[in-house]
């Protein structure tokens, strides 16, 4: 290898932070029509917005002027501007809002796609890898957003996942839309037999009422010949209109109308008195945001069974917050409690613990039971009572499941559900519940429903052939087809919920996870409403439109299903990738949902596809070859933490060395890690610097809403940080600690300096500052202690004197307001206090964000939380995937919820009232806050010899940093707030109150 210095990429000197996290966060609020998200379900999936500034910026040199490097950017990120548009505040109230969005760039969604600046982009990637397409691979492409943004960008991609539906994802996503785009075909014949249909394909995919009429092509204004897309569209439809005949008398209508979705529980027999009890959390069955619409169960016992009336209008009480909430909460009261279930019959009103629920779950003693029907009605969406007829068609004899499976492949689905357990496998509980195949997650109902629509989805396989199309379109139309089917199965589970605040279905995987639900929600697959297969269609219809476009310039991908541990043959210039992080998401397990139906849908259709569906469950791990799935899962490991941790870390470091050796010379590695944990990615990070490579810079982008359950999950961070690493020259010598420290010192201030000119603050400042400092500490194979002979300085503490300069150089620069004075000297807990309170005030924080902090103070979680009370775990999840409007059921939550405790709040002085505040405990001095603190408790107190005697025997009144400190907490606190009396009383009576004019910059 040369030893040349390389050119820089633009990466690897600036990169438009704020508009790549604008432009994400935009593509996972804004309308998803067409996004690939929507396309099948796969768990944390990257933006695209994020992969397409971060493949542009790696694939293009550095301009090296700063004028040039600036119109470059905008070009390729565009403007940030703040328009103010009317909205309403949390009372309903109209108002002004100011929001930052983009302007211009072609990163943001819906946009970007059809900027012209792609074309100069394309062009100019082309130029900068010596004229010809870069070629890119990304060896965990899961839901391939980074592979689909390479193609878009003109390179020759390589998508690499090991999970077989994430490989069929990735066909549907990169090959068979490559492939056809550009290409058309006649429409089939019964195209024009179906008016809704004719009329959808006549109006580019828009629904218009054909009551009664019928059409013939021409007259409707068709094509003669059409794209994949409207193929899809119309075999879609022909699988409906067969499903239709078949399922239509399971599904009754009552006057005119087919309700939308069915509400169930799942019942126990009560030990009592044998009554049937619904298992229900709450009896609100709609409670919406804005109280249009408020509507109740009420259960009446009759015998052993218990009936449901409906009461709509419930009305609102006359209180407000947390009265009202209390009043609901009351009102609302299910059967079921943290104590286990309550028999509703006046007589009896035993509880069952949980205990004897899951003994029940587990025998298959559980029931279900209907007890509501949701219509579309003039005003909305409205709940009434099952019928008989409704309660009659839903039931379903074992053998007429059994006989609607015989024409499907491998039969109905009794492949095992994942267990339980810790770690990974915490995302699991409907095994614990007798759920242990994964035909059990349905009713006989959805079961019958499944297999019909597909049974007609390989009918239609096999009649497109009649039809005459070629072998390529009918794979890719089938394929298509099979992700409808996806979605609908995903609304068709035991475990998808009915939010009762947007009104709409809860897929499975709202949340990654598969928790027991207790009561549930029936889509009914052939009304029109969201979640149902039409509104399906639709879905995955617009997104091949968009893939036809996306692929329209763009060349053949290479897709593989394969290890990343076993690496490819040929040469690439750039690798980005985000992989998998430690427990995050068991995403094998999850997906393995999808995986027992595609199998079935797809058995027989291509030999490709049957090899690559041939087992019975996605691959784990293979303990005889050492290699598989990579995730920190205890449970493949005989429970053994060690050896499954170990074993994730040493597969990622091979991953790692074979991307090495798949790089050019010259080539960029770029990483993605969004793990909460320091720790987690500096092992990672420490992997990478084996494998041989420089770090030579990092981005924290912006991924996630900060209000999802997914940023606020155990492992998950709102930022997810880009790590641009190249390949170490093959002569780098071992470093010297106080040389690579050194050379770190000399550089940050400046890179400091600049990303805090360039707005980055908060934690994101943390993991910007860490990249660019590492370069010097990975630059070598070995970094050796000069004065230890034979130790080395290993990764964790390095970084962890990067933070500490960072930290302080934060500390100094907020508090002293006009300086850029770094702090030294201040005690980690005080430290970790002052960064806190500036960044969150007293509002909750999210947790990634703290430990962040605590880790980069020297401290631990636990030490913030319990050791120093500085934080109490407010239990907040910040606003679940449940409680938003979600319909289009794309990528949700990237881990199995937390639980209590995501969010933290700091303590304020008067809540921390532990005896022990401010006083030195063995081998822990008070740290400086503390003793503020404690002497706010005696002045207020009026205990004014106290006081003194305590800042004598401390020496505080001779401590500038104490006096610094009381100053700085003075500015923090609110203007009028008894706190900031206090604490200026406190200043009064030492008499270090400075005039005014002096006040700033004094501080530190
Ligand atoms: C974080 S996800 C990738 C998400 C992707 N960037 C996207 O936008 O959808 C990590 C992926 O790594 C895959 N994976 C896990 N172990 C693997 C291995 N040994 N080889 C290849 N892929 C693996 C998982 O199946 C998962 O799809």
């Amino acid at each position: 290898m040369s030893d040349e210095p390389k050119k820089s990429r633009l990466i690897e000197v600036a990169f438009p932070l704020k508009q790549a996290s604008l432009d994400s966060l935009h593509e996972k609020s804004a309308g998803r029509a067409g996004h690939i998200s929507t396309l099948h379900i796969w768990p944390a999936r990257r933006p695209l917005a994020a992969s397409r500034a971060a493949l542009i910026a790696t694939l293009l040199n550095d301009p090296g002027d700063p004028g040039e490097r600036a119109r470059l950017l905008e070009k390729l990120a565009g403007r940030i501007v703040s328009p103010t548009r009317r909205g309403r505040d949390s009372e309903g109230q109209r108002i002004d809002v100011s929001k930052q969005e983009t302007v211009g760039g072609v990163l943001h969604w819906g946009r970007g796609e059809h900027s012209p600046d792609l074309d100069f982009f394309r062009e100019e990637i082309r130029k900068a890898n010596g004229g010809r397409a870069p070629r890119m691979l990304d060896p965990f492409s899961g839901g391939g957003a980074i592979p689909l943004e390479a193609m878009r960008l003109g390179c020759e991609a390589t998508a690499v996942d090991i999970n077989p539906v994430a490989w069929f994802v990735l066909k549907c996503t990169l090959d068979l839309p490559q492939k056809l785009a550009g290409q058309t075909r006649p429409l089939p014949g019964f195209v024009s037999d179906i008016p809704e249909l004719a009329n959808q394909l006549a109006s580019g995919g828009g629904r218009r009422s054909t009551k009664g009429k019928r059409h013939d092509q021409a007259a409707l204004g068709l094509q003669e010949t059409s794209p994949l897309s409207a193929h899809v569209r119309a075999w879609a439809h022909w699988v409906l209109r067969a499903a239709e005949k078949d399922l239509g008398s399971r599904y009754p209508t009552r006057h005119g109308t087919p309700p939308i979705a069915y509400l169930w529980a799942r019942t126990v027999v009560c030990r009592n008195c044998r009554t049937s009890i619904p298992l229900l959390k709450t009896r609100w069955l709609c409670k919406t945001r804005d109280n249009s619409r408020r509507v109740l169960l009420a259960l009446e016992v009759e015998g052993k069974a218990v009936k449901f009336s409906v009461q709509s209008d419930v009305p609102l009480p006359r209180s407000a917050g947390a009265q009202k909430r209390e009043h609901d909460r009351k009102l609302g009261v299910g059967t079921m409690s943290d104590a286990g279930v309550t028999c509703p019959k006046e007589s009896c009103r035993i509880t069952m613990p949980m205990e004897d629920i899951r003994v029940d779950a587990r025998s298959g003693a559980l029931g279900h039971q209907l007890i509501a029907a949701v219509v579309d009605g003039p005003s909305g969406k409205e709940y009434r009572s099952p019928t008989p007829a409704e309660t009659a068609s839903a039931a379903f004899t074992v053998e007429e499941v059994e006989a609607a499976f015989s024409a499907i492949p491998f039969g109905l689905p009794r492949e095992s559900t994942p267990k339980g357990g810790n770690g990974a496998s915490r995302a699991f509980s409907v095994d614990g519940y007798g759920l242990d195949q994964w035909g059990k997650l349905f009713l006989p109902r959805q079961l019958v429903s499944l297999a019909t629509f597909a049974r007609h989805t390989r009918r239609a396989h096999a009649e497109m052939a009649s039809a005459g199309y070629p072998a390529e379109w009918r794979l890719a139309i089938t394929s298509y087809l099979a992700l409808v089917f996806d979605r609908l199965a995903n609304q068709s589970s035991t475990i998808a919920r009915w939010n009762k605040n947007g009104q709409n279905i809860e897929g499975t995987f709202a949340r990654f996870a598969l928790p027991m639900v207790w009561d549930f929600v029936e889509v009914n697959p052939l009304s029109s409403s969201s979640g149902s297969y039409r509104n399906s269609i639709d879905w995955i219809v617009q997104v091949v439109e968009h893939l036809l476009e996306a692929h329209a310039k763009s060349s053949p991908p290479q897709i593989l299903r394969r290890s990343a541990i076993e690496g490819i043959t040929t040469k690439v210039d750039v690798i980005v990738t985000d992989p998998p992080y430690y427990d995050a998401i068991p995403y094998s397990d999850l997906m393995d949902f999808f995986y027992v139906w595609l199998r079935r849908v797809l058995h027989g259709l291509d030999p490709e596809y049957d090899d690559v569906f041939a087992a019975p469950l996605a691959p784990k791990w293979n303990h005889a070859t050492a290699d598989g799935e990579l995730i920190d899962d205890s449970s493949r490991f005989e429970g053994s933490k060690d050896r499954s941790k170990q074993n994730y870390e040493d597969g990622m470091a091979r991953a790692f060395k074979a991307c090495h050796e798949a790089l050019t010379d010259d080539g960029r590695l770029v990483i993605v890690f969004a793990h909460k944990h320091p720790d987690a990615w500096e092992t990672l990070a420490a992997a990478i610097i084996r494998a041989g490579f420089v770090v030579d810079a990092s981005w924290p982008i912006q991924t996630e809403r900060a209000g999802r359950a997914r940023s606020l999950s155990s492992a998950a961070l709102s930022s997810s940080i880009w790590l641009v690493c190249r390949k170490r020259p093959a002569l780098a010598r071992p470093g010297w600690d106080n040389r690579v420290l050194e050379e770190m010192r000399a550089r940050i201030y400046t890179r400091l300096n600049d990303f805090w000119d360039a707005g980055i603050r908060g934690p994101d400042f943390v993991w910007a500052a860490t990249g660019p400092a590492m370069e010097a500490y990975s630059a070598h194979p070995v970094v050796k202690k000069a004065n230890e002979p034979g130790l080395t300085m290993g990764v964790n503490e390095f970084l962890g004197q990067v933070r500490r300069i960072v930290v302080d150089y934060v500390v100094g620069r907020v508090l002293s307001k006009d300086g850029a004075e770094p702090i030294t000297g201040l005690d980690d807990v005080t430290t970790y206090y002052l960064l806190h309170r500036n960044d969150f005030g007293f509002e909750d924080a999210p947790i990634g964000a703290c430990i962040l902090y605590a880790v980069s103070c020297g401290l631990s979680d636990n030490d913030v939380t319990d050791t120093y009370d500085l934080l109490a775990r407010t239990g907040g999840k910040g606003g679940s995937a449940s409680e938003e409007e979600d319909d289009d059921g794309s990528d949700a939550d990237e881990g199995p919820g937390e639980g209590a405790g995501s969010k933290v709040r700091l303590r304020s002085w008067d809540q921390r009232k532990r005896k022990s505040l401010g006083l030195d405990a063995t081998g822990r001095p008070a740290p400086l806050v503390d003793q503020v603190h404690r002497l706010m408790h005696l002045w207020k107190a009026g205990d004014v010899n106290k006081v003194e005697e305590y800042l004598e025997a401390r020496s505080l009144k001779r401590n500038q940093t104490f006096h610094k400190l009381l100053q700085a907490l003075i500015e923090l606190a609110e203007a009028g707030s008894e706190e900031r009396a206090m604490l200026e009383s406190l200043s009064n009576h030492l008499a270090i109150l400075p005039a005014k004019d002096n006040r700033q910059r004094d501080l530190f």
